[in-house]
């Protein structure tokens, strides 16, 4: 079946107003008709966009609606000035941040109460990689989320699965590493809710660039990508949502 493909960039803590410019300028002549294209900047820039072909969001939001929790952003602001997507379970949050799984199925379920749409990150470290654990790793992230807001939610989840040895090392996922995970994850939803499983966008993260997206979007279980580094330069961003955009 045929899912929607999206290319995500997350900016983490970089970019300033002469970036989202020059976002702004490539994106609004940029033809890209069959890929959602999102940025995830830091949130003071979220309302410097002005290019209706992307869709902006936040790389982390609170499970708290609001009160004294300093340096948080809550739901209900995002509702407040229209942003619907929000990072959830990024592994620099889970790592830096020690925000474990069910700090995360809870953000996860205060997003959906709040109509926001997740990215729900997932993805193993090097040292689970090579104790063959992978499956077991992936599976006990995912479930964390499903025990909280069931199959039902996590159909309203994006999910993306970003290996951490991949990330920012410029050690890219070979295509069928990634699918094999991706697969696995497939079927191991289908395995709960086959309908959901089919309709659930993944996306690959971990060093994708210009030149490893578009074998890595040639994956049957791969529904585009989180990019971190390569979406700070717009051209090569943009050379990235034109593979997915063949692919969709
Ligand atoms: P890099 O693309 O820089 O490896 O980062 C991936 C990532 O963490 C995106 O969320």
């Amino acid at each position: 079946m045929s899912r929607t493909k999206i290319v995500a960039g997350n900016w983490k803590l970089n970019g300033n107003k002469a970036l989202v410019s020059a976002f702004n300028n490539a994106f609004t002549v940029a033809k890209l008709d069959n890929v959602s294209v999102m940025i995830f900047p830091p949130a003071l820039y979220v309302n410097e966009f002005d290019c209706e072909q992307l869709i902006i969001g936040v790389q982390n939001v609170s499970e708290q609606q609001s009160g004294a929790f300093t340096g948080e952003l809550s739901t209900l602001m995002l509702n407040d000035i229209d942003i619907s997507h929000t990072l959830i379970g990024h592994s620099e949050r889970r790592d830096l941040y020690h925000e474990n799984n069910d700090i995360i199925a809870a953000k996860v379920v205060t997003a959906l109460a709040a109509n926001i749409t997740p990215i729900l990150c997932i993805g193993e470290s090097l040292d689970i990689r090579t104790a063959g654990k992978v499956n077991e790793f992936i599976q006990a992230q995912l479930d964390s989320v499903i025990d909280a807001v069931g199959m039902t939610g996590l159909s309203k989840c994006i999910l993306a699965y970003e290996p951490i040895w991949a990330i920012g090392t410029g050690v890219t996922a070979t295509p069928a590493q990634a699918q094999e995970v991706h697969a696995f994850i497939r079927d191991y939803l289908g395995s709960i809710d086959a309908s959901v499983a089919q309709s659930l966008s993944i996306l690959y993260g971990g060093s994708v660039n210009a030149k490893t997206a578009p074998d890595l979007f040639a994956q049957p279980d791969i529904d585009g990508g989180l990019v971190g580094g390569a979406s700070l330069k717009e051209e090569e961003f943009l050379t990235i949502c034109q593979a997915a955009n063949q692919r969709g």
